[in-house]
């Protein structure tokens, strides 16, 4: 099973899926990164694996459909089963996300529904609440909306500054990514109408 993953930036999520391949637990491979931002951290870490290494800055298109295109060539050149967004900040548009419906997941910084978009930690500290995490979740044409598969749960203690919520949070990605990756690959989680289910049953 082949995967294509996105990133923007540092690609920590990025190398917690690549560590679970180099150990046999990811039930797949990763066939190409592709990121938006040329200097991106995260095509280091690709190319220190021996993966395909893409950089695709959107700056070079005028729109969004434009570059969204260009995305599609490129990930189709690679036939992968799956789609990984891991910290790929953009918008992406409905035809992109049509095309590969059912068989692209995301990580948010929060346990979804709570929190969707940009300074998840900075509003789960300003509501005071007890708990935080984060998400992964099936995408659909609604930003961070789609049905959930897998979250993780932090305590909020203290004391606690965006800093030190955003490491815990961080770290919690790393466990949760490949869990879902697997189970994807696996063919044991599929996205059913509005929800999601892992073997056959909805999550
Ligand atoms: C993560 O916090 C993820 O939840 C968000 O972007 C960040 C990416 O971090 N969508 P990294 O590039 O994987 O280190």
């Amino acid at each position: 099973r082949r995967v294509v993953v996105l990133i923007s930036g540092s690609g920590s999520n990025l190398q917690a899926l690549i560590d679970a391949q180099s150990h046999d637990e990811l039930g797949g491979e990763i066939v190409a990164v592709v990121s938006n931002v040329a200097d991106a951290h995260g095509l280091v870490r690709a190319r220190d694996a021996g993966i395909d290494a893409v950089a695709l800055p959107h700056r070079e298109y005028d729109s969004r459909e434009a570059y969204d295109g260009a995305l599609i060539k490129v990930i189709d050149r690679h036939q992968p089963d799956l789609i990984v967004l891991a910290g790929f900040m953009r918008i992406l548009t409905p035809r992109f996300v049509q095309r590969y419906l059912g068989r692209m997941l995301n990580i948010h910084p929060s346990l979804l529904p709570a929190y969707q978009g940009l300074n998840t930690h900075a509003k789960a500290l300003a509501d005071g609440i007890a708990e935080h995490g984060c998400s992964v979740h099936f995408v659909t044409e609604e930003l961070d909306s789609g049905p959930v598969v897998i979250q993780a749960v932090v305590d909020i203690v203290d004391g606690e500054t965006e800093a030190s919520l955003q490491q815990k949070v961080h770290s919690r990605e790393h466990l949760i990514y490949p869990i879902a990756v697997k189970w994807f690959l696996e063919g044991r989680l599929q996205l059913e109408g509005e929800g999601a289910t892992l073997d056959g049953t909805r999550l």
